[in-house]
């Protein structure tokens, strides 16, 4: 599994690849955790990235593509990898199709998270972090009253806000998102690789639709770019896979009422035909008749009764 995770900040990118990492036994690659933890060693490379991530700009394509091919080099992704916050506009997501050529080893799938701004900023500003484990947490999600410390982590050490999850830093970065990352729905749309999913609610149900999305069939995949989102929401989660067969059977469902449909369209026109060629038939002969010459209407064969209608209706003829 190669997996790139796309969202806006705070669609939880993070809080499910770390749930990933554990279902697939593949390695989260956070361009936003790489960052951050030369910014907190304080290496040339995160002195020069620590303004502009307080800025809520992009650090330069160069810096985080050369992060990324280094960390692709290394042997734990053999196996696959989960992408998240990187790429972060077409040219990152374009050098990354070319490192995955080179190296063999193409995407496999690209899940767009979908929560609206509101929710986002919300969760934003909940967020807390452990410095230790890397672990999110979120105050509304927490027991209230509860102590802010990591309760997995040995002396449980104080958890911290970010630094760029002030209101100012989360407009910037949510207007840079819309501008530089979000055309990447279309650039992986186009791929025939991405599949949408409603990324509110809870967090269990959100792993267990992403985990039924990236298991489902290749094929299914192509044809759910947009659909996902309203499965999601339609079905438990559970049942949240797009299977194959259903798909099929609610496609030949259909098909067959149209094929019926038709049919009886065809027969009622058919009749209406026939219907009409009598009519016309028998309007034809009735012209001929009165139109004929009136020697060649008495030549016309009289039955019986007409005949005897004639005789009571004619005047006795005087002798
Ligand atoms: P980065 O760290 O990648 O930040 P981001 O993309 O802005 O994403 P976030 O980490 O804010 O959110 P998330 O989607 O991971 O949400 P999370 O799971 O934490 O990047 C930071 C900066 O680094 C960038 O601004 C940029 O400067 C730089 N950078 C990084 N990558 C770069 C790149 N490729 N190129 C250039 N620059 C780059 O969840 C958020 C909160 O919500 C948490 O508190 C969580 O507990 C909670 N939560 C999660 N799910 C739910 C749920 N279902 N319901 C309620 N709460 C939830």
């Amino acid at each position: 599994m190669r997996i790139v995770l796309l969202g806006a900040p705070g669609s939880g990118k993070g809080t499910q690849s770390q749930r990933l990492v554990q279902r697939f036994g593949i390695p989260q690659i956070s361009t936003g955790d790489l960052l951050r933890s030369a910014v907190a060693r304080g290496t040339p490379l995160g002195i020069k990235a620590r303004a502009v991530m307080e800025a809520g700009k992009l650090v330069d394509d160069a810096t985080v593509l050369g992060m990324i091919e280094e960390r692709l080099a290394e042997p734990d992704v053999a196996r696959g990898f989960i992408l998240d916050g990187f790429p972060r506009n077409i040219a990152q997501a374009e050098a990354l199709d070319r490192m995955l050529t080179a190296l063999g080893k193409p995407l496999t799938a690209v899940v767009q998270m979908d929560v609206p701004y509101a929710e986002l900023t919300r969760r934003i500003a909940g967020r807390r972090s452990c410095q230790n484990c890397g672990r999110v947490y979120n105050i509304y999600s927490m027991p209230v009253g509860a102590a802010l410390v990591c309760p997995n982590c040995p002396g449980n050490p104080p958890l911290f806000q970010r630094p760029d999850d002030n209101e100012a830093t989360v407009v910037e970065r949510l207007k840079v998102y819309e501008a530089q990352t979000r055309p990447l729905v279309g650039y992986y749309g186009g791929q025939g690789l991405l599949q949408s999913i409603d990324a509110q609610g809870d967090v269990d149900a959100i792993t267990a639709l992403l985990v039924g999305v990236l298991s489902s069939p290749a094929g299914e995949k192509a044809r759910s770019v947009a659909g996902a989102t309203k499965r999601a929401k339609s079905r438990p989660a559970a049942k949240k896979k797009p299977g194959a067969k259903a798909g099929k059977s609610a496609r030949s469902k259909v098909a067959g009422k149209a094929k019926a449909k038709a049919k009886t369209k065809a027969k009622t026109k058919a009749k209406a035909k026939t219907k009409a060629k009598t009519k016309a038939k028998a309007k034809a002969k009735s012209r001929a008749r009165n139109t004929a010459p009136k020697s060649a209407r008495k030549a016309a064969p009289v039955t019986r009764r007409a005949a005897a209608r004639k005789k009571k209706k004619a005047p006795a003829r005087k002798k």
